[in-house]
């Protein structure tokens, strides 16, 4: 099959925004525990991390890590989580039905945000809690010494102030399995009366607001809409959370959820634009996807009151790493929309990484990720694409690929591309109306023959990428897609 890729170096939709490249850290299941803090495993460094953890996760280059949750935000008292280990009280966790010890808290995950080279983005508990502690958070991260959570910050080894720029105001307040859930009119009063008092006390700070957690939700954009209005003053970003599942077993409507991720950006563009409209204001409000990822076939959420439980342990075949590929197009499609986003989550839990006490194992849906967060650079490009189209069940006809690109200043292209066929390989044309593509510097693909195939600790490098094929043909550049495959192509342009 051929298809045709167009560009122009001056169509596009503005830079991209790394933190798009971002993960989520909860306190779920073996995720802190076991996999981010494990002081008895042969990996761990003198502090308990695992070391072979961050390693992988360096190689993510994620720019921001959302913390502490998730749910297990919304009942959390971070006070308990600070100061000597000793005094750390253990207590149950209502959301994921664990024991929660408390040895990892705030400052550890400060010190391991720096060893992992990311930021914090911290999220406050808005279920059980309010303004008031979410204050005394900000105050001991942010604040310069001289007051008391300041100086608390101090005395437990921090003089200088963390500097955490990304505030979420809780988390799915929406949802009824929320502690603390309430309707938006009440959630959106939480909301701004915290907000306000946390960029009162640093206003270099951005806050994020809860939106809906689903699109499936009875209130989804209603509760957006509500919270957007009342916040509009103290919020840069309102927050969507998408986990895609294929339950009906069927590969060829599963690939096409990238237009399913595409109607909720454009979901939100329109709301962001009409409650802009509203206002009559000028101020820009952006979409912070802090949650996203496939996630349907392993639900066991009951930690049974047991200290880091095997929960929510999701194997990745191939079919969900083009799906993942399919989220990360699309922000990079939507960089205007799309400011900050998160993969949920980074270990164990719903995660790219798999731990045992001395393993590591590397899931198929990292791959992408990491050839994505490295390559892209620059403006988003607007892509023309012709290609031929699929029928994806009641998703209807739907293109065979799914495409993202970007240029940067020094006229380094990437380009990323999903052959959503299971049958047909496709070569693709790719041509600059304004420019030569002068040089392929590298292209890898991820690709298989079974959707279902999945790296194992029998066979953990069943699916890896591989070099794939792609020349340059005249003033453009052809590649071969593979079925089942995503590809990441790098070049270089010239203007013509
Ligand atoms: O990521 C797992 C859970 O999914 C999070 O705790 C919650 O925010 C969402 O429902």
């Amino acid at each position: 099959m051929q298809a045709s890729l167009k560009f122009d170096t001056l169509y596009h939709v503005g830079e991209i925004d790394h933190r798009i490249f971002g993960g989520f850290a909860e306190h779920l299941g073996r995720c802190i525990y076991e996999g981010i803090y494990d002081p008895e495993s042969p990996h761990a460094n003198i502090d308990g991390f695992r070391m072979d953890v961050v390693d992988a996760l360096k190689r993510l280059r994620m720019p921001i890590m959302r913390y502490p949750g998730g749910n297990f935000v919304s009942c959390y008292d971070w006070k308990e989580g600070i100061g000597p280990r000793s005094h750390r009280p253990a207590h149950p966790d209502f959301a994921w039905k664990s024991i929660e010890p408390n040895t990892f808290g705030t400052d550890e995950f400060m010190k391991w945000c720096e060893l992992a080279h990311t930021a914090p983005m911290m999220a406050i508990n808005l279920g059980t809690k309010g303004a008031e502690e979410a204050a005394a958070l900000l105050e001991y991260c942010n604040m310069p010494t001289g007051t008391y959570w300041a100086d608390k910050r101090a005395e437990h080894g921090h003089k200088e102030p963390y500097g955490v720029k990304l505030w979420c105001l809780g988390n799915e307040m929406d949802g009824p399995w929320q502690a603390g859930h309430v309707p938006a009119e009440e959630y959106a009063r939480r909301a701004d009366q915290a907000g306000k008092i946390m960029r009162g006390l640093d206003d270099t700070i951005e806050l994020v607001a809860c939106g809906s957690s689903a699109r499936g939700m009875a209130t989804y954009l209603t509760y957006d809409r509500i919270t957007l209005e009342y916040c509009w003053d103290s919020v840069s970003y309102v927050s969507a959370h998408r986990y895609s599942q294929n339950h009906r077993n069927d590969t060829a409507w599963f690939l096409a959820e990238g237009v399913e991720i595409d109607r909720i950006i454009d979901d939100y563009a329109g709301l962001f634009a009409y409650v802009r409209g509203m206002k009559r204001s000028d101020k820009e409000v952006h979409l912070s996807f802090d949650e996203w990822n496939v996630w349907y076939k392993n639900h066991e959420a009951d930690g049974k009151w047991q200290k880091a439980p095997h929960l929510l342990e999701e194997v990745y075949n191939l079919e969900d790493a083009l799906v993942c590929a399919q989220y990360l197009n699309a922000f990079i499609r939507r960089a205007d929309v799309v400011k900050v986003a998160c993969i949920a989550q980074i270990v164990n839990v719903i995660a790219p990484l798999l731990t045992t006490k001395d393993g590591l194992l590397i899931q198929t849906n990292y791959y992408p990720f990491q050839l994505m967060a490295e390559h892209s650079s620059g403006r988003s490009l607007t892509p023309s694409l012709a290609c031929p189209l699929y029928h994806a069940g009641d998703r209807g006809e739907t293109p065979i690929l799914d495409v993202s690109a970007t240029l940067n200043d020094q006229n380094e292209l990437a380009v990323f591309v999903v052959n959503r066929s299971q049958t047909e390989s496709v070569t693709l044309d790719i041509a600059f109306q304004d420019a030569s593509i002068v040089r392929i510097s590298g292209v890898d693909t991820l690709h298989g023959s079974d959707p279902k195939a999945a790296n194992t600790w029998e066979n953990p490098h069943l699916l890896v990428p591989h070099t794939g094929a792609a020349r340059i043909d005249g003033n453009g550049a052809k590649v071969e897609l593979p079925p089942l495959s995503f590809t990441a192509l790098r070049g270089a342009v010239t203007p013509r």
